[in-house]
This record gives C-alpha cells, structure tokens and sequence, in this order.
C-alpha cells in the first residue's frame, strides 16, 4: 500500500459525498447476488455507460465477473436498513424480497434503476471495475440516499418510516423509537414500562466507538433510574446488532497512538467496561433482541443481557483472537455462564461463527424468530414481564444476579428479607386478591 496514513485517507476520501446504490446479477444457476456500493458513476452519454467497482475480496465477485447483466439501484433516503442489509456478510441478503424470475434480480422503492449489460471488466487495484451499457432505467422522486464520512448523510432529513412501508418490512429491529434527536448515537424510547434502547449506527455496523458506549451506558442508567420502567429491549439499528469494538481504532491505539500497557489498561477499565458494569448493576431485566450479527464485544454485549433472542439473519462469534487479542470486557466471565465452559472455550478457541440455530442449541438465545418478527417477540416478552409488580421484578433480577457470588445460606438470607419487605407491599396483596377474584391485578 502507498505510505499513506490509511486513516487519514479514508477521512479524505469520505469527504466525497455519494450516493448509495445497491448492484445486482443472477448467477448461471438462477441464485441472486448484490452488493450495497458507493463507487457508482456515470461514464458517457452516448453510448450510455456506467461504472462501479467490486472489491476483489467480495463474495459475489465470480457471479459478477461472469454475469452478462448488472442491476444498479440508487436507493432512497429511507433504504438505509436495505443498504446495511446489502453490505452484510452471512445473511440472506433477498429473505422476503420480490426480486423477479429472471435476469438481474431488480429491487423495489429505489430512486432510480439501470439494467445494464456488462461491457467491460479492469483491473482496480484491490477492486475490479465493472463498465456497463444501460439497456432500460426508470426513475421516481424520491430523495436518494446520500454517504458522507463513513455514515449516512441525511439523517436529519429523513421522514420517519411509515408503518407498512417497504423499509419497515425489511428493517430487522423492528421501528426504533426515536428520541428528540433523530440523529442519536442510541435512541431511547419508552413505552408503558418497556423501554427500548437501539444502537443507532448501523453504518459501522453499531460498532461500540467510544461515544457510543458512553450514549449507551446513560441509556441503561436513564432506565434503571426510571421507576416507571420494568423491562428493556436492547437492539440495534439496520442489519446488525453490534459488531464489537472497531478493530482498525484498536490498532491505532498502539500502531500510531502509541499508547502504553497502562493507557490501554485504562482504556478498558474507564471505557467499554463500563457497560458490563451498568448492566450487573441494573435491577431491570433488560432483553436483548439480537437483529443480524453479534460479533466480539457484540457477542459479549447480548449475553450481558438477562434474556436472548435473535432473528434468523443472527451470526454470533467470540472473535477476539482472529485479531490475537482476549474478550476485553468480560466475555471470558460471562459466556461459560451461558453456554457452558465447553462451548465458550469452542467460541473463544476456534472464534466460530455461530449462526442463529446453533445458538438456540448452545443455549446462546433462547428463542429464535422470523427476520421480521424480532422486535414483535421481544415486546411480547417484555409485555410479559412487565405484567408483574415493579418492586418484585426488580428485586427478583437482584436476587438472580447476586447468587452468582453468595453461598445458599447468604442467599436465603437475601430472600428472606426481601420478602420480607415485599410481602408489605399492597401490590402483592393486589396481585393475590386478583387471582383470588379471577380479574387483572392494578398494581401501583
Ligand atoms: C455505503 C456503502 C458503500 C459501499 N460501497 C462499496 C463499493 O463500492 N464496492 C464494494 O466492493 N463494496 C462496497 N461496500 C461494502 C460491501 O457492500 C460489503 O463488503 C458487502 O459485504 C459485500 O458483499 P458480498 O461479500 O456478499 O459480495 C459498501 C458498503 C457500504 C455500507
């Protein structure tokens, strides 16, 4: 590679606004292939010509090179959760999509679309460019969908999506519940006493950067401090839960920060370990629903959680030592309690990916839906809980959670007083006389 700072360059080149478009074809055996990509661009009017390119290393790159037609959509500003789903890798990336029988798989709501047959292949470096002749396109007003610095653009400008929509059928968190800031790096939604946090970078994938661990720990205290809360949902935004911690601002703590063991040490202790932390200390129950992959510190996030499930696109992996580092924030403590020491030492040694059926059979979730019905289940689940008393549902979390370090007797001793305590409580004697009286309890 040039001796630039690939940071730096990146930055540089993420000062070029593009749009994002989605590119399709049809492999010889009818199976479809297609890639978000930002490189689209016109080349010549007469004859009409596009190009874009693929990186060498993509998975669709055989059907491409070999594919006689190409479909580039320019997507609208609300396909954002489509685009994040094109760029993912181990899912199934047309799951529910109407795509055509034949030729190059053409995708609904887009901007704008070009059927194209491909022209020319040239070599680009680590990319392949592909040079096409449009033969058809046609085109609606709609706003595209714009890529700036890394993350999508237009954010601000984006109408929430209606329900029914093209987009919220795809979209695999479900509707998140935006905050007054639609442009949060983790939107908070409350509704009755179910509160809904969602990481809201589905650009990086909801990578876990510095500013969004801090937005997401006083999300967490902002629900535990609510007493009118008694269950959360943990999610993510587009087509992925969480994909860990970033790996390139990993390196570039010692390849070009040049921080010592000790800066390092702290990094840990005052950054991404904070979330272990706040969520052992909450006495709600917070329900992770686990949309798309869960990757290291992903992976580590959702088993923090009380109660696990995912969709059917869910990709697990205890990844850290493809990139020869350990679970820097308590997955080696958290995963054996899960899945058993076996299975954890499997993940941890082996850095498998663990799709979402092998994480029903490891115990990993408990539960695993249809893509579209995740968020729907883990309301459901929420429902459920929170058809309890508060002061009981919160006092049972601690009881579970401090059992891990008590003796039998220290935890009979816990019990004891906190029935104590409940037992005083006109909710319990409410939730009694209702069952007594065969009606719904109303619990203060
Ligand atoms: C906004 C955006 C633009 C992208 N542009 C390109 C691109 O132009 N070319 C490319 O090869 N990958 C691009 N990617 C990454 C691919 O979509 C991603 O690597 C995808 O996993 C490739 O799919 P495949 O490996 O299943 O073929 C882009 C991703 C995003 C989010």
């Amino acid at each position: 590679m040039a001796d630039f700072d690939p940071h730096s360059f990146r930055d540089a080149l993420g000062q070029f606004a593009t749009g994002v478009t989605i590119v399709t074809a049809r492999a010889a055996d009818g199976h479809p292939v297609g890639v978000t990509a930002n490189s689209f661009n016109s080349v010549s009017m007469d004859p009409p010509l596009v190009l874009w390119s693929l990186a060498r290393a993509s998975r669709s790159m055989k059907v491409f090179e070999q594919a006689e037609t190409f479909a580039v959509h320019i997507l609208a500003s609300d396909q954002d959760a489509l685009s994040n789903r094109f760029a993912s890798r181990d899912v199934d990336k047309f799951a529910g999509i109407d795509y055509g029988d034949e030729g190059a798989p053409l995708l609904e709501n887009c901007t704008a679309r070009f059927l194209c047959r491909t022209r020319n292949q040239y070599d680009g470096g680590d990319h392949v460019i592909f040079v096409g002749e449009v033969i058809e396109y046609d085109h609606a007003d709609k706003p595209p969908l714009l890529f700036h610095g890394g993350d999508y653009a237009d954010k601000k400008k984006r109408p929430p999506l209606a329900a029914g929509s093209a987009a919220t059928q795809i979209e695999p968190a479900g509707q998140p519940v935006p905050d007054s800031d639609g442009d949060a790096l983790v939107l908070y939604g409350a509704e009755g006493r179910v509160a809904t946090i969602t990481l809201n970078r589905p650009g990086s994938r909801n990578a876990l950067a510095d500013d969004v661990i801090a937005a997401l720990v006083s999300a967490l205290e902002r629900a535990e401090a609510d007493p009118g809360i008694s269950c959360a949902i943990l999610t993510g935004n587009g087509a992925s839960f969480c994909s860990g911690g970033n790996i390139k601002d990993i390196k570039a703590m010692t390849a070009e920060q040049g921080m010592s063991p000790t800066e390092i040490e702290k990094w840990y202790s005052e950054g991404i370990q904070r979330i272990p932390l706040t969520l052992d200390a909450m006495s709600v129950p917070v329900i992770a629903a686990v949309n798309g992959h869960a990757i290291g510190a992903g992976c580590d996030l959702a088993c923090m959680c009380d109660i696990r499930i995912c969709n059917q696109d869910a990709v697990f992996a205890e990844s850290f030592l493809r990139v020869g580092i350990i679970p820097g924030d308590g997955g080696a403590w958290l995963l054996p309690r899960i899945v058993g020491m076996a299975r954890a030492s499997q993940m941890l040694f082996t850095g498998e990916f663990v799709k979402a059926g092998k994480a029903v059979e490891y115990g990993l979730v408990s539960e695993v839906t249809a893509e579209d019905q995740l968020m729907v289940r883990a309301q459901e689940l929420a429902a459920q809980v929170v058809q309890f008393p508060p002061q009981a549902i919160r006092m049972a979390k601690r009881l579970l959670k401090d059992a891990r370090t008590q003796t039998l007797p220290e935890n009979l001793a816990q019990a004891a007083t906190m029935q104590g305590l409940l037992q005083q409580t006109d909710n319990h004697r409410e939730a009694i006389d209702a069952i007594l009286e065969k009606r719904k309890p109303d619990f203060s």
